[in-house]
């Protein structure tokens, strides 16, 4: 029998984590929340726990010590280190991608070799690890060129290159000088795609899926897609100008066949699945895949999703997703991120923030924490990205100016933001793709 109340293990410290507790927290089932690390905005909603994502062996002895009903393994780390199949081998109910299905996104040279075998739309490309092969193929390709790291390098193993020089040092960085460490033992180079970008998401059970809305990020530092990438600075749901025969043509050729790849390959999927798209001229292109929701793409998607959580997660435990209604608010949600000065390189952190609660006076306002703690009872930052400002309105435009505006009644030292999130989006019109 399960226990009078449900108690939840969320891995994870972002803003992704506190979104994904504060829509669990809703649930009518009684949850008692325990995250691990958690930050400054999860010790509202439950305990945090000092143990690391990547510390997989501790996170199942705490889970087994404290009797933890069911544990949410959220964050790619965790997941590409098996934390799957660890906590189902001691017996303990976990939900997430096993090691071995998480690897279409550690490994990208896995995931485009799945993407080719199965004739999914993806950029052409090859995968190297020596370093003088890779070098003769570039001699013969076309300018700008993509070079990846294939293991997991935090969104920062992508290189654009230019002309055959830049290309020859980026992969004289990854494999011979080793720059990005293991991640870049292996390159994959593909072509360069054009269009604009879209996140897609769906639950999967193994059996069946469900699509989410489809949502954008903001990936650049700086407004107007300038400056370094980031984890995200922004996020957007729906996408305004993806039309029902789009998203169609997405299910049809990118959703339904990925999961039955996967299936075919007895590598069955269950979790979140979020391919990256390009539209491009020719149509929906996987960029990549990642095998677990995105940041900040979630803290939107949190606003607008209707079922518990709690429901669908025990669904896709249990493979009876196909019973469950997922239900989707028609609003339009938006996730503005609020980052430290110097993110995505070094900033400093300690910094006092000012203003939440006066921010979330509009009902229609939530302030998710990511890089924020408690210190001797002040709320400060605490990493690159801190915040997530979200609001839900009945269209795009107006759930943006809620954001904005609850934006400005926010403070820290050396906060810095994008101004022009979802701009993009409202200036291109359904039908263009
Ligand atoms: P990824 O980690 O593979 O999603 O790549 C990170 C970012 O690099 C993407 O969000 C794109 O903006 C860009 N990118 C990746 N692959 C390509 C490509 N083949 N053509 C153009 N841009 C790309
Ligand atoms: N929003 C980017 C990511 O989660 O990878």
């Amino acid at each position: 029998m399960l226990n009078e109340k449900q108690k939840i293990l969320i891995i994870g410290g972002g803003g992704r984590e506190h979104a994904i507790g504060w829509k669990i927290k809703q649930s009518n089932r009684n949850p008692e929340l325990y995250f691990a690390p958690g930050n400054g905005g999860t010790l509202e909603l439950g305990i945090n726990v000092d143990i690391k994502t990547t510390d997989i062996e501790k996170l199942l002895e705490f889970a087994q010590k404290e009797k933890i009903d069911l544990t949410l393994a959220i964050p790619d780390d965790p997941l590409a280190l098996g934390v799957v199949d660890l906590f189902r081998s001691a017996g303990m109910r976990i939900w997430g991608p096993t090691k071995k299905a998480s690897q279409i996104e550690s490994s990208k040279a896995f995931s485009k070799n799945f993407m080719a075998r199965h004739r999914l739309p993806t950029a052409k490309f090859m995968t190297f690890t020596d370093f003088e092969k890779a070098k003769y193929y570039i001699q013969k390709q076309i300018f700008p060129l993509v070079i990846k790291a294939s293991g997991l390098a935090l969104g920062k193993g992508v290189i654009i290159c230019e002309n055959l020089k830049e290309a020859e040092g980026a992969l004289e960085n990854m494999l011979v000088k080793k720059t990005f460490g293991e991640a870049g033992g292996e390159v994959v180079i593909e072509e360069f795609l054009t269009g604009p970008e879209i996140s897609t998401h769906a639950f999967s059970d193994g059996e069946h899926y469900s699509l989410f809305p489809t949502s954008q990020d903001h990936k650049r530092v700086g407004e107007d897609d300038t400056g370094l990438n980031t984890g995200g600075m922004g996020t957007i749901a729906p996408v305004p100008f993806v039309s029902p025969e789009l998203m169609q043509k997405i299910e049809e050729t990118i959703i339904a066949p990925t999961l039955a790849g996967m299936n075919s390959d007895e590598n069955s999927f269950e979790g979140v699945i979020y391919p990256g798209l390009m539209l491009t001229p020719d149509g929906p292109k996987i960029l990549e895949y990642n095998a677990r929701f995105g940041d900040p793409e979630t803290q939107t998607y949190m606003r607008l999703l209707q079922t518990d959580l709690l429901d669908i997660i025990d669904a896709s435990i249990d493979k009876k997703l196909d019973a469950l209604e997922i239900k989707w608010s028609d609003k339009s949600a938006c996730t503005i991120v609020l980052a430290s000065l110097g993110y995505p390189e070094n900033y400093e952190k300690g910094k006092e923030i000012f203003g939440i609660k006066d921010a979330e006076q509009n009902k229609n306002v939530v302030v998710f924490h990511a890089g924020t703690t408690m210190k001797d009872g002040i709320l400060v930052t605490n990493g690159g990205r801190v915040l997530g400002v979200s609001a839900v309105g009945k269209d795009l435009k107006e759930a943006l100016s809620t954001a904005y505006e609850a934006v400005s009644k926010i403070r820290f030292e050396g906060m810095q933001y994008r101004r022009d999130i979802g701009n993009k989006a409202l200036g291109l019109k359904m039908g263009d793709f």
